[in-house]
């Protein structure tokens, strides 16, 4: 089925069924390949992507329920106020260890236009062995002029 939708601020459109989750048509039918598979039951939080500015879990997310919705992945955050200093922020300050859940960190910690350090924190728990010393660093986040 002919599906468009609007990614990163792009017109996109593609055949995939309705009920296939976004997580897939991003990677497999698009390319787009920042966001991450990990859990595949909405736990983990890598395939975070962006649905009229909110974080959403795309792997249980069917395409069909965000037709005529502004999607945001990893490949456009950084063309935001907030994501472009976010990910400044995880360079600066070296958050990144094995690499493959930080699309899914840094789309959890931007939820709004000013992420607190606590709220980065949670949203990247669950992902990661490393997420205690993620979080000291991610403190540093919300004082070096995030919000
Ligand atoms: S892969 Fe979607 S939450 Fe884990």
């Amino acid at each position: 089925m002919a599906t468009t939708l609007t990614i990163n601020g792009e017109q996109k459109s593609f055949d995939a069924p309705a009920d296939m989750p976004l997580l897939w048509v991003l990677r497999d039918v698009l390319g787009m390949t920042g966001t991450k598979f990990g859990c595949g039951m909405a736990l983990c939080g890598a395939c975070t992507v962006h649905v009229d500015g909110k974080p959403v879990r795309s792997c249980m997310l069917p395409v069909g329920a965000v037709r005529d919705r502004a999607i945001t992945t990893i490949e456009g955050v950084g063309a935001t106020p907030v994501g472009a200093k976010v990910q400044k922020a995880w360079l600066d300050l070296e958050v990144v260890q094995c690499g493959y859940c930080q699309p899914g960190q840094i789309m959890s910690a931007i939820p709004t236009s000013t992420p607190r350090w606590r709220a980065i924190s949670a949203a990247a728990a669950p992902m990661c062995g490393f997420a205690p010393r993620s979080s000291r660093r991610l403190r540093s986040v919300s004082r070096r002029s995030v919000s």
